[in-house]
C-alpha cells in the first residue's frame, strides 16, 4: 500500500481511478481547483469505496499550496490528471493552456522532488501522434504535428518529463496516452460532467438520447473508412482508470521512464457508436451529417500490446458496456453532478 497525490482528482477519468485506487488498497490525496469538476464527484468514490477521500482545494501552479500539502502528506507517487483539455478552447486561448498546463506542471514536479517524491504518471493523449503513420498505432510510432495548442502541451510536457528522468534517473515516468475515454462507473453514480455543449461524441450522443439536444451531428461521411465517418478507439472509462494501478506497479519496479497506450485495439466509427447505442438501451439518437470538423483525422486506434506484456493490463470492457455505462449514468443524472 502506498500514499498516492491525485492531482486533478475530482475531474471524469481522476475520479474514477481514485475508486481503483482505493479498491486496491492505495490512499490518496486529491488537489484540484475545481476549474471544471464538482467535489461531489469524489464523495460519489467514498460512496463506492466506503473509504474517505483526502480532498485540497489547490491549485498545481500554487508552489506554497501544494508544498503545504505534501508536507501535511508525503506521498509515495503522484498521478497527474489536472490540466484543461478542451481543444477548440485551446485554439482561442493558447497562453492559458500553456500557462495552466505547462506552469502548472512545471511547478508540480518541482514541488514534487522537493519533498523526495520522483515517481509520476502522465496523463498523455493519442493526440501526441498527430495524423499516425501507421495503424493501429505502437508506441514505437513516431509523434506528429498537433493540430492544437491543448495537444502540443501534451506533447511537450512529455518531452520535458523525458528530459528529467534522463538527467535524474531516480525519477520513474510513466507516459500513459489515453485514446477515447467513455463510459461511466457501473453504478450509474459517477461519470463525465461535460461544461456546455459537449464536444466529444458519447456526452453528445447520451444527451441527444435525453431529450436535452435535437439531433447529433456526425461531422463527415467521407473519410476513407468502413461507412466513411470517423473511426476511433473508445475505451471504458474504469478500464483506464485500472492501467493506473498496473503503471503504479512498474513504478514499484522502478521502470525509469515508460510509455504505454491505453486503449483496447478496436477502431469504430462515428454510426457504429451510434448503433450499438441504440441497440443496446433501446433508444433512439436521430443525426444529420455535417461537414469534417477542422484538425480531425479519418482514423485512431491503438495496438495496446505493449501494455498487456510489460503492465499485464488489458481492456475488459466492450463497446456495448461503453454505451450502456455512458447511458446508465445520464439517465440517472439528468444535470451531471448539478442536481
Ligand atoms: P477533467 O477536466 O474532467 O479533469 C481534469 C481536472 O483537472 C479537473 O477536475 C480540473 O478542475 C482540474 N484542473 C485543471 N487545471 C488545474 C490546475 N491548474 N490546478 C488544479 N486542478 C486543475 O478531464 P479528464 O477527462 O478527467 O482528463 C484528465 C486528464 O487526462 C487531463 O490531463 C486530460 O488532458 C487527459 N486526457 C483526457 C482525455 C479525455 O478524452 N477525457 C484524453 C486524453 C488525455
Ligand atoms: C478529441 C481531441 C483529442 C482529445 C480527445 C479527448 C480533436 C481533434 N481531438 O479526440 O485531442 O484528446 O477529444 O478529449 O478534437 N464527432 C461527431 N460529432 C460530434 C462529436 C464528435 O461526429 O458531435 C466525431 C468526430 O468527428 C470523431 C469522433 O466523433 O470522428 C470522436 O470525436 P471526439 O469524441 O471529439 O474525440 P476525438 O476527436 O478523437
Amino acid at each position: 500500500m502506498s500514499k498516492i497525490l491525485v492531482t486533478g482528482g475530482s475531474g471524469f477519468i481522476g475520479s474514477h481511478t481514485i475508486v481503483e485506487l482505493q479498491q486496491s488498497g492505495h490512499d490518496v490525496v486529491v488537489v484540484d481547483n475545481l476549474s471544471n469538476s464538482s467535489p461531489i464527484s469524489l464523495s460519489r468514490v467514498e460512496k463506492i469505496t466506503g473509504k474517505p477521500v483526502t480532498f485540497k482545494k489547490v491549485d498545481i501552479r500554487d508552489r506554497n499550496g501544494l508544498d503545504q500539502v505534501l508536507s501535511e502528506n508525503p506521498c509515495d507517487a503522484c498521478i497527474h490528471f489536472a490540466g484543461l483539455k478542451a481543444v477548440g478552447e485551446s485554439v482561442e486561448k493558447p497562453w492559458e493552456y500553456y500557462e495552466n498546463n505547462i506552469s502548472g506542471t512545471l511547478t508540480l514536479v518541482d514541488v514534487l522532488r522537493n519533498h523526495g517524491c520522483k515517481n509520476i504518471i502522465f496523463s498523455s493523449s493519442a493526440t501526441v501522434y498527430g495524423d499516425p503513420v501507421q495503424i493501429p498505432i505502437t508506441e514505437e510510432c513516431p509523434k506528429g504535428q498537433c493540430t492544437n495548442p491543448y495537444g502540443w502541451t501534451k506533447s511537450m510536457l512529455e518531452q520535458i518529463l523525458m528530459d528529467m528522468q534522463k538527467a535524474d534517473n531516480e525519477w520513474n515516468v510513466v507516459l500513459l496516452r489515453y485514446f477515447n475515454p467513455i463510459g461511466a462507473h457501473p453504478s450509474g453514480t459517477m461519470g463525465e460532467n461535460p461544461n456546455g455543449i459537449p464536444n466529444n461524441l458519447m456526452p453528445y450522443v447520451t444527451q441527444v438520447a435525453i431529450g436535452k439536444r435535437p439531433e447529433l451531428g456526425v461531422f463527415g461521411n467521407d473519410y476513407n473508412t468502413h461507412d466513411g465517418t470517423g473511426v476511433r478507439d473508445y475505451i471504458h472509462v474504469v478500464d483506464l482508470a485500472r492501467g493506473h494501478v498496473y503503471a503504479l506497479q512498474a513504478i514499484e519496479r522502478k521502470c525509469g521512464l515508460a510509455i504505454y497506450n491505453l486503449g483496447t485495439g478496436h477502431g469504430y466509427s462515428v454510426l457504429d457508436v451510434v448503433n450499438a447505442f441504440e441497440k443496446v438501451n433501446g433508444v433512439k439518437v436521430p443525426y444529420s451529417i455535417k461537414p469534417r470538423r477542422a484538425g480531425d483525422i479519418a482514423t485512431c486506434y491503438s495496438d495496446p500490446a505493449k501494455a498487456q506484456r510489460e503492465l499485464g493490463w488489458k481492456a475488459l470492457y466492450g463497446i456495448e458496456e461503453m454505451c450502456r455505462d455512458s447511458w446508465n449514468w445520464q439517465r440517472q443524472n439528468p444535470n451531471g453532478y448539478e442536481q
